[in-house]
């Protein structure tokens, strides 16, 4: 794997755990969701190393974002919106001028982790087997922990996780990758997602 780091890398991780303990915390259960994720659907060990780091970073872009928007309670206006669609953006710039300049794989799958298997997802509209595998999985690995670690909603069982992956396979989700998830066990998955 071809990367150039320009800044320590350790360096920007502690500053990501100490700019926003969520978002750090957030990402490191993400990251082992993929990898997790991806281990089940037979990616090769380099395409696992690239996850990590993706999925790793994949958020970065939202540290710039202010906490009144990005924790706001109530439905967030359209301009808000817009500020938040923006981080995967954000993101991928951070990657590429501070840390990482050459891995393009890294780099789309942090601009494309929102992006839906039917098109309707943010930074643009790419959909299906275009969306850059590793985005793919992030997305998943994101949604898996966001189901079961919401601070203001009702999080959801293991068994509720699984039936809404299944429900937005082809649509939110690429189905290949669900597919596979389906036997993973479940006491692996509480583990890396600590609920
Ligand atoms: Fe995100």
């Amino acid at each position: 794997m071809a990367l150039q780091v320009k800044e320590n890398i350790f360096y920007s991780l502690s500053n990501m755990k100490d700019h926003n303990h969520q978002i750090y915390m957030h990402s490191i259960k993400v990251a082992d969701m993929a990898v997790h994720i991806g281990q089940k659907c037979g990616l090769t060990q380099c395409e696992l190393i690239e996850l990590h780091f993706g999925a790793f970073f994949h958020d970065i872009g939202k540290l710039g974002i202010p906490p009144e928007i990005l924790y706001k309670p109530e439905s967030l206006t359209e301009s808000e919106w817009e500020i938040i669609k923006k981080h995967p953006i954000q993101g991928r710039e951070i990657l590429e001028n501070k840390i990482c300049t050459s891995n393009e794989n890294i780099l789309d799958a942090v601009f494309y982790h929102h992006a839906r298997y039917d098109g309707e997802g943010y930074p643009d509209d790419i959909n299906g087997e275009d969306i850059p595998t590793l985005a793919r999985f992030i997305a998943v690995a994101d949604a898996m922990e966001a189901m079961v670690s919401r601070p203001y909603k009702a999080t959801f069982t293991y068994k509720q996780v699984i039936r809404e992956l299944k429900d937005c396979a082809g649509t939110q989700f690429d189905p290949n990758i669900i597919k596979n998830i389906e036997d993973m066990n479940p006491h692996k998955v509480r583990r890396i997602l600590k609920f």
